[in-house]
C-alpha cells in the first residue's frame, strides 16, 4: 500500500484530497497543526476527515523542528499549505514559501518518490502579481530545481474562494 503525507489536510482544498486518497487505497498520514479539526465539518462545509487518516502528525510547516523525520517512510507527499485566509501573523513569504520549502528538505531527506504542490492558475507573462503569487512562483522554482520528482498544479479558484462573491 502506498504511503501518502497530506500537508493542509485540514483545510478546504486538502480534506477532499484525503477522502479521494483513502477512497483509492491509500495510507494516509497526515501534518496537521490542531487535531480537533479532523471531526469538525470546515467552514465551507467541506466533510470531517476524522475517520480517514491512519496517522496524524502534529507540526507547524514554519517550525522546521517540529517536521523532522516526518516524511520517514512516506510515498508520495501533498501540499496544499498556504495562507488562504487567516494569516495569524504569518507572512506568504513565512507560509507559502519558506514553509513550504522546510517540507520540501524532509521529503528530499527521506528519498519519498514525489511531492505534489498546489500552486495557482496564472499566466506567466503578467507582469505585477503580488506577493502571495511571488511566494507561490519562488516554491515552485525551488521544488523544480530540487531533486525530487514533482507535481504542480495549478487551480482556478474553488467553491470555498467563490462563496463570498
Ligand atoms: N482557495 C482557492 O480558490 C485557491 C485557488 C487556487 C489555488 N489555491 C491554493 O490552494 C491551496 C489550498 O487552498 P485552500 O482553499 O484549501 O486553503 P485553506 O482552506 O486555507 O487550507 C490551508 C491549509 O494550510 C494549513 N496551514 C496553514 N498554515 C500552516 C502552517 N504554518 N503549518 C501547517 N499547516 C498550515 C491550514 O491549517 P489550519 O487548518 O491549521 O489553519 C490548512 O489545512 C493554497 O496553497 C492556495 O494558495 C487556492
Amino acid at each position: 500500500m502506498k504511503r501518502v503525507l497530506v500537508a493542509g489536510a485540514t483545510g478546504y482544498l486538502g480534506r477532499y484530497v484525503v477522502k479521494e486518497l483513502k477512497k483509492q487505497g491509500f495510507y494516509i498520514k497526515i501534518l496537521v497543526r490542531n487535531p480537533d479539526k479532523l471531526n469538525q465539518t470546515g467552514d465551507f462545509l467541506e466533510p470531517p476527515i476524522g475517520e480517514d487518516v491512519d496517522e496524524v502528525a502534529i507540526g507547524d510547516i514554519t517550525k522546521p523542528n517540529t517536521l523532522k523525520h516526518v516524511c520517514d517512510n512516506i510515498d508520495y507527499v501533498f501540499s496544499s499549505v498556504g495562507i488562504t485566509r487567516k494569516s495569524n501573523g504569518m507572512t506568504f513569504e513565512d507560509v507559502d514559501y519558506q514553509g513550504n520549502v522546510n517540507l520540501l528538505k524532509e521529503a528530499e531527506n527521506s528519498h519519498v518518490a514525489k511531492f505534489m504542490y498546489i500552486h495557482v492558475c496564472i499566466n506567466d507573462d503578467w507582469k505585477k502579481t503580488g506577493p502571495l503569487i511571488e511566494a507561490k512562483k519562488r516554491f515552485v522554482d525551488v521544488l523544480t530545481a530540487s531533486n525530487v520528482d514533482h507535481i504542480i498544479i495549478r487551480p482556478t479558484g474553488y467553491f470555498s474562494d467563490l462563496t463570498s462573491f
